[in-house]
């Protein structure tokens, strides 16, 4: 008898076919609306495997349900949906996806980056309405990239991306990380400093730790009032790391310039959320690593993962040690 693979969210077919091969497979089948709480309550009791997105809770709970499971793939690099402590202490594999989208990412970071600092979605916006009378000497001014200051918190993969962005623009590059890494500092010119030094001394602020614990309100009203009046603050990682109310208090008051937000504590957000009432925030649908190239690529390394936990095996993406 083949196992049973649980698919969260319709994934592409070619995805699916490879699951088919070695696999009973029963799949959710919107691609964009996320599978109910109950549908997946009912679908895990007999599933060996989980294939899984960011927006699906991976709880004990849930868990408690699976008379079967043995492998969760996550089809992201952060897994912070899961409760991993749970699965390893039910004797389940969790995999997530790292290293594809690391690029991708960078790209939309320094996107967002350049964006923010230009006003370029605000510009767009006024042109679009009309509003364009002449050219004017102050019109839309932003801030400058090239050769400012650019402070990353949290020097992973993706930070390491990002400061080889930078350097191309002449940037001077920050980083504070939980161990500090003397071999990105030589290769890539990067000088290490403490967060509030690296939160006084920036132009741009970025953050790209993993959402945990510990990294939840990691930025917060403390933090955002150490940073230049003339700062921009971009969030790519996960939305609990920075305090949303707290960085729209300093965005109104002008304690800080501008942020860009690709993330946020409760996805999705409406319309009506207070970020998006303000002209200084560029805010995007969590769209980090949404290239055709890397989205396909996550997809065939979630299904890697959890076939080769299926026949047996070790997956290449084990984030836990199930015992
Ligand atoms: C991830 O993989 O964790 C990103 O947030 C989505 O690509």
């Amino acid at each position: 008898m083949k196992p049973k693979v649980y698919v969260t969210r319709k994934i592409d077919d070619e995805i699916v076919a490879r699951l088919e091969a070695a696999a009973d497979v029963a799949m959710w089948p919107e691609a964009d609306v996320p599978v109910p709480r109950e549908v997946l309550e009912r679908e895990i009791r007999d599933a060996d495997g989980l294939y899984c997105l960011l927006t699906d809770t991976i709880d004990e709970a849930l868990m408690a349900k699976a008379e079967r499971l043995r492998i969760i793939a996550n089809m992201a690099v952060g897994y912070n949906n899961i409760d991993v402590a749970a699965a390893t202490s039910r004797g389940i594999q969790v995999t997530n996806t790292p290293g594809v989208l690391t690029e991708t990412t960078a790209d939309l970071t320094f996107a967002l980056l350049m964006a923010t600092a230009r006003r370029i979605v605000e510009a767009s916006d006024y042109l679009r309405r009309g509003d364009w009378v002449t050219w004017s000497p102050m019109l839309l001014t932003g801030q400058d990239v090239y050769g400012a200051t650019l402070g990353i918190i949290g020097l992973g993969r993706i930070g390491e991306a990002l400061a080889r962005r930078a350097k191309a623009f002449d940037m001077k590059v920050l980083y504070c990380n939980r161990t500090r890494k003397p071999q990105a500092e030589e290769r890539f010119g990067l000088t290490y400093a403490d967060k509030d030094d690296l939160l006084r001394q920036s132009d741009f602020v970025c953050v790209l730790v993993p959402y945990t614990p510990d990294t939840r309100g990691l930025i917060g009203e403390r933090e955002l009032a150490l940073m230049k009046p003339t700062s921009v603050l971009i969030n790519t990682s996960r939305g609990g790391i920075v305090d949303e109310s707290a960085l729209y208090r300093a965005l109104k008051s002008g304690a800080i310039w501008a942020a860009g937000l690709d993330v946020f504590e409760r996805e999705p957000i409406g319309a009506d959320h207070p970020l998006l009432t303000l002209p200084n925030v560029v805010a995007l649908p969590h769209i980090g690593s949404a290239s055709v190239r890397t989205r396909m690529r996550m997809g065939h390394m979630a299904a890697d993962n959890l076939l080769q936990a299926l026949a047996g095996g070790t997956p290449p993406n084990l984030v836990n040690v199930p015992g």
